[in-house]
C-alpha cells in the first residue's frame, strides 16, 4: 500500500530512534546511562499524586472531557500569570488546556498558516517547531542561535521578502538546549517585529521554573503581546509530569479560537482526573528541593566538563548543557562515538537544526550516582573521536 510523501518526508522522531539504539546496547547487556531525552526523574509536587488518584476514583471522572479544559484548571492557569507575572487573563478566551506542549506547537500551525506561508524556526530549536514544515507544506525560514549574539536570533538576518511570508515564529527562552534566557528589549523588539509584519509570536515557556540565574520572562508581560503572541506551558518540567500529557496555551483571543476549532476537532480534551493533577500542581508550585537537586547536578557536571576540556559555562536555565565539538568533529559522529565506547548517550546537535551539529546537548534529567558513572565511563573511553 502506498505511504504518503507527507509521511515519508518526517525525519525519524530522534528521541525514538536513539531509544532504538540504547535498547539495542541493553539487550547486549551494556550499561547505557541516558544523558540524551529530557526525561525528568524527579517527583512531581506534593499532593499531585492525591489529587489524580482521588478524581480517578470519582464517579463519571471517565467521560469526554471539554474540549478547552475544566474551568477549575483554565481558572488556574490565569491566577498562576497573575501571581508569577502581573499579567492578566481571560480563562474562558484567552486560555486553552492542551494534552502537553508539544502537539500544540506543533497544532498552532493549523491555526495560523495557509500551505506555502513561511514559518520561522530557530536552529537550534527544538524538534517539534521542524515538524510544522513538514507535515502542513509550509516554508521554514531558520535562524540561527549563535554563542556570539547569545543564542538570541539576530533578525537582521531575515530578508524583507521573507519577512512577507512568514506568518508563525517560535522562541524558546529559557532556551533548549542552549540553557540561556532572553533579555527584555529582546522581547520588546520581537513583539514589535511580528506586529510590523503580521506573525504569530509563539513563546514556548517550558523551563519558566528551572532557572538557577536571572528570572524568566513571559511574553505576555510586555506591551502589546496579547495582539500577535501566544505561549506554552507544559506541566513536564516543573512538576515532572511529563508521562501525564498536560499543557496549555494562553495569549490572542483570536487565534486561540482557531486553535480551538483545530483542536476540536483533532483531539478529544484531556481526561478530567490529569487536570484535577494540574491544578494541584499549580498551586503547590514546583517543588524547591527538585530545584536545588538539578542545581547540584548541574555544577557536578561542569567540573566534570571542565575536566574534559570543555570550555562552557554552567547554563543560566533549562537541564542542558550545549556542548560545542573540536574543529572537524560532528555532534552526530561524536554522540555515536561516546554511546558505543563508553555506554553515555547525547543528543546530536543536528537533532536541533540543519546547522547545530557541530554541538552535542547533555541533559542531566539523571541521579549524581549516574552522572558520575557515565563520566568515569567517559574518561575512561578517551579520546573519544
Ligand atoms: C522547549 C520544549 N518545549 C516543549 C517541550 C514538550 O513538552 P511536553 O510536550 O511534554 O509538554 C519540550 C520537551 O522537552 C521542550 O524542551
Amino acid at each position: 500500500m502506498p505511504v504518503s510523501a507527507r509521511a515519508q518526508a518526517l525525519p525519524p522522531y530522534i528521541f525514538a530512534r536513539m531509544e532504538d539504539d540504547i535498547d539495542a546496547m541493553r539487550r547486549e547487556n551494556r550499561l547505557v546511562v541516558d544523558l540524551g531525552i529530557s526525561d525528568p526523574d524527579l517527583p512531581p509536587p506534593h499532593g499531585v499524586a492525591a489529587a489524580l488518584v482521588q478524581a480517578v476514583a470519582e464517579p463519571g471522572s471517565y467521560r469526554y472531557p471539554p474540549y478547552g479544559g475544566i474551568d477549575g484548571l483554565r481558572q488556574q492557569v490565569a491566577d498562576w500569570y497573575r501571581r508569577r507575572f502581573a499579567v492578566n487573563l481571560d480563562p474562558a478566551t484567552e486560555v486553552l488546556i492542551t494534552g502537553g506542549s508539544k502537539e500544540a506547537l506543533i497544532h498552532v500551525a493549523l491555526a495560523t498558516t495557509d500551505p506555502k506561508d513561511a514559518v520561522l524556526v530557530p536552529d537550534p530549536g527544538y524538534p517539534a517547531y521542524h515538524i510544522p514544515s513538514a507535515l502542513f507544506d509550509l516554508e521554514e525560514i531558520s535562524v540561527a542561535l549563535r554563542p556570539g549574539n547569545h543564542f538570541l536570533p539576530d533578525w537582521t538576518e531575515v530578508r524583507p521578502e521573507q519577512w512577507k511570508r512568514i506568518r508563525l515564529g517560535y522562541l524558546n527562552y529559557p532556551n533548549n538546549p542552549t540553557g540561556v534566557l532572553a533579555p527584555d528589549n529582546f522581547w520588546r523588539q520581537t513583539i514589535d517585529l511580528a506586529a510590523r509584519h503580521g506573525w504569530t509570536l509563539v513563546s514556548d515557556l517550558a523551563y519558566v521554573d528551572i532557572v538557577y540565574q536571572g528570572r524568566a520572562r513571559s511574553v505576555m508581560e510586555f506591551p502589546g503581546a496579547k495582539d500577535v503572541a501566544l505561549e506554552t506551558l507544559t506541566f513536564s518540567k516543573s512538576y515532572s509530569m511529563q508521562g501525564l500529557r498536560l499543557g496549555a496555551v494562553v495569549g490572542n483571543a483570536k487565534i486561540l479560537k482557531a486553535m480551538y476549532r483545530v483542536e476540536s476537532q483533532i483531539n478529544a480534551g484531556v481526561y478530567v482526573p490529569i487536570q484535577t493533577a494540574g491544578i494541584q500542581a499549580l498551586k503547590s508550585g514546583m517543588e524547591p528541593e527538585v530545584l536545588s537537586q538539578y542545581r547540584k547536578r548541574r555544577d557536578y557536571v561542569a567540573v566534570q566538563l571542565a575536566r574534559l576540556d570543555f570550555q562552557v559555562p554552567p547554563p543560566p536555565a533549562t537541564l542542558y548543557f550545549w556542548l560545542p565539538m573540536a574543529p572537524g568533529v560532528s555532534g552526530t559522529q561524536f554522540s555515536r562515538a561516546l554511546l558505543h565506547k563508553a555506554g553515555v548517550a547525547l543528543t546530536p546537535g543536528a537533532a536541533f537544526g540543519p546547522s547545530s551539529d557541530r554541538f552535542v546537548r547533555l541533559s542531566f534529567t539523571a541521579p549524581l550516582s549516574m552522572l558520575s558513572r557515565a563520566f568515569e565511563a567517559w574518561h575512561r573511553a578517551l579520546p573519544i573521536t
